[in-house]
């Protein structure tokens, strides 16, 4: 490319630095005289979520995977191309990241009434949020501070080196927040996000053989007869699963509600040692993150409320600055050419 027709683009970038550098504010596209930003992220998430309430899960895990690698820059969002064949998408920590096709269909809908102006990164914030008040009825809710911008970089292996494995022991747990200033709490928080989505076999596959004290062995009975097909997912949360699981689960609670409600009954399972991941059953073998897990159990409103405060302290992680080119993109799984 020519240097001439490179400068405007070289401009606009060192603008986006600046602005990314000020702290994310609620309303932030209001301010900008574009009000109309926030409920229209809103009315395609509730859209798609009427028709495939599955998709609400996949919003609030591409959040997460979002902003913990390198900060909320959107850079999981993009797609392999030949000058960046190995994005984050492709990380095998990445494992079953879905619903980029409602991010992208959002960004059409924003670029059409407010072209060049809202992140791809505000947008998946945005949409994690209002997945999170749909799938809870509205109990969890909260504001989402914005004006943050979209990276350039989007490496696998950050991906790889940054999520933390389902394998995870405690420590490692702990380590792997505490990287990201969150704290023992804030994980026990967090991980409650495992009452709704589902998950691939090689996520799980290793409690087929857990020993006894890790996993209730009929619920580890009913995940061995699932895994006889490798290709089925396993809900998360033992209240979403088939008849025939529960049956084999020895899961007698009756849930006629619908599917991936977004309450702390990821707490009653993990006490009672039904959770999927051996990164929920080792939230058990710390005695203040035991403490926690049963407290969140037995209080459903402030689990609502502090996953709340925990989302929008994770929406708060930035890019460091300076490092790496930012910019508002036109399509969310590629970057704008210059
Ligand atoms: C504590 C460390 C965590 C580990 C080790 C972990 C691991 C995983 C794994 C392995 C899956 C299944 C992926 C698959 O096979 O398709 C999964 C799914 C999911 N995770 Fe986590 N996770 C963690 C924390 C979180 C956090 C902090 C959130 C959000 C706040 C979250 C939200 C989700 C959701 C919603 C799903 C279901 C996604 C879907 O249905 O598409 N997880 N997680
Ligand atoms: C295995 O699971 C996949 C995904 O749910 C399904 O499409 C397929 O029919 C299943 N195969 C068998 C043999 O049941
Ligand atoms: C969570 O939601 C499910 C589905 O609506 C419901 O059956 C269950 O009672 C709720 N759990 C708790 C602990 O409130």
């Amino acid at each position: 490319m020519k240097l001439n027709a490179a400068l405007p683009v070289l401009v606009a970038t060192l603008l986006a630095i600046a602005t990314q550098s000020a702290a994310l504010k609620v309303g932030y596209y209001n301010d900008k005289k574009c009000a109309g930003v926030e409920p229209i992220v809103r009315d395609e998430v509730y859209k798609t979520l009427n028709y495939d309430r599955s998709k609400g899960a996949a919003l609030v895990r591409l959040f997460f995977h979002d902003c913990w690698v390198k900060g909320c820059d959107a850079s999981v969002l993009l797609n392999p191309s030949s000058k960046n064949p190995y994005p984050e998408k492709v990380a095998g920590s990445n494992i079953g990241l879905r619903a980029f096709d409602v991010i992208d269909k959002i960004k059409a809908r924003l670029e059409a009434v407010y072209p060049g102006v809202v992140s791809c990164a505000d947008i998946l914030a945005f949409a994690a949020r209002d997945a999170t008040r749909y799938l809870s009825d509205g109990h969890i809710d909260y504001a989402v501070p914005s004006g943050r911008l979209d990276s350039v970089v989007s490496r696998a292996k950050d991906a790889d080196d940054t999520l933390p494995s389902s394998t995870a022991s405690f420590p490692d747990l702990k380590k792997n927040f505490g990287k990201k200033g969150f704290d023992v709490e804030e994980l026990v928080v967090l991980s409650g996000a495992h009452s709704i989505g589902v998950a691939h076999y090689p996520s799980f596959k290793d409690r087929l053989a857990a020993p006894g004290n890790e996993i209730d062995a009929k619920y580890q009975l009913a995940l061995r007869n699932a895994a006889k097909n490798k290709s089925r997912t396993v809900a998360n949360d033992i209240r979403d699963e088939s008849y025939a699981f529960k049956r084999d689960a020895g899961y007698y609670t009756v849930v006629t509600g619908r599917k991936d409600y977004l309450n702390n009954t990821y707490y009653h399972n993990a006490m009672d040692n039904r959770v999927l991941f051996k990164s929920d059953w080792v939230l058990r073998t710390d005695a203040f993150a035991l403490s926690k897990l049963k407290e969140y159990r037995d209080k459903p409103k402030e689990w609502d409320s502090d996953f709340a405060d925990a989302l929008v302290k994770l929406g708060k992680l930035l890019p460091a600055e300076g490092k790496g080119l930012l910019e508002i993109r036109k399509k969310c799984s590629a970057v704008n050419t210059y």
